[in-house]
């Protein structure tokens, strides 16, 4: 069987992670994502995903802040069944497949040229696929302005530097008449604290960016209004966490601030 090597920059790297953490919730006897597709690409993958030191909570909190991205997905087109999806930095993770929206729905998933490259060799799919940096807006040309849009941004956020995702968001706000931002929020102590993680340090990135008040995207410029703020602690999918996972997220679910440190899904309209 044909399997894949990846040659990707550190950043686009991380790329691995989020992927193998959702292909090990996959293969856990009552998994929270249940992506086997995951499962199934990240086998066909080359790569020494031992040296991620992924741990039971970063495979428990991605898959479910994947679950409820792709919940938010869901509702948006449900509604809005005209629309355009963008998965921002979209990686090699597979909600188009697990969102399996309708053919009216035009879905793009944008990241790096080197991963989209990698994206279409060894997950073929239906959407369109865009090679580009992020922090340049250049690519939203070749996508549709005139239907509103479903924009979701998972593990993203950390890895633009300065202030880009805000220019980014300007930009995205401009083009659509109106849509939603689903994102996973990092307070800026998360942010901090994410370069001493093994994982992260296992590639030696630095992610430095976070926001701790839900409200703080309002004041981008962007025309964002916070729509919902979801605790992943507080979550009922907290009831399927491996012990001693679930007894600690249980007690830090009692507190919104010690909450916010951890996994958490951010919605917001324009
Ligand atoms: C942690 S991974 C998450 C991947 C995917 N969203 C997932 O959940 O599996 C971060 C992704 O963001 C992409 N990324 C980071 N900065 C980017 C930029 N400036 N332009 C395009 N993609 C970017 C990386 O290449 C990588 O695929």
């Amino acid at each position: 069987m044909h399997r894949w090597r990846p040659e990707l920059g550190l950043i686009q790297e991380t790329l691995l992670i989020t992927l193998y953490a959702r292909a090990l919730d996959a293969r856990r006897p009552s998994p929270i994502l249940g992506d086997t597709l995951s499962a199934d690409l990240a086998g066909n993958i080359d790569y020494d995903f031992g040296k991620l030191k992924v741990k039971p909570n970063l495979v428990v909190t991605t898959a479910l802040r994947a679950r409820k991205l792709d919940d938010a997905v869901r509702a948006y087109v449900a509604a809005h069944p005209g629309c355009v999806v963008l998965d921002l930095g979209c990686g090699l993770d597979t909600r188009m497949s697990r969102c399996d929206p309708p053919p009216s729905v035009d879905w793009y998933d944008i990241d790096f040229p080197e991963v989209v490259h990698l994206r279409s060799a060894c997950l073929p799919g239906r959407s369109h696929l865009v090679g580009a940096d992020l922090t340049d807006s250049d690519w939203l040309t070749a996508i549709p302005g005139d239907r509103p849009a479903m924009i979701v941004a998972e593990g993203l956020f950390p890895f633009m530097s300065g202030d880009s995702f805000q220019t980014m968001t300007r930009a995205l706000a401009d083009r659509f008449p109106s849509g939603e931002l689903a994102l996973n929020g990092y307070t800026r102590f998360a942010a901090w604290a994410m370069k001493y993680h093994p994982t992260i340090k296992a590639l030696g990135i630095e992610a430095a960016q976070g926001f701790d008040d839900p409200r703080e995207p309002e004041s981008w410029g962007a025309g964002l209004e916070l729509v919902e703020e979801q605790l992943l602690t507080r979550a009922p999918e907290v009831a399927g966490f491996p012990q001693p996972l679930r007894a600690l997220t249980r007690l830090t679910a009692r507190s919104t601030a010690l909450s916010r440190q951890g996994a958490r899904v951010l919605r917001y309209r324009f």
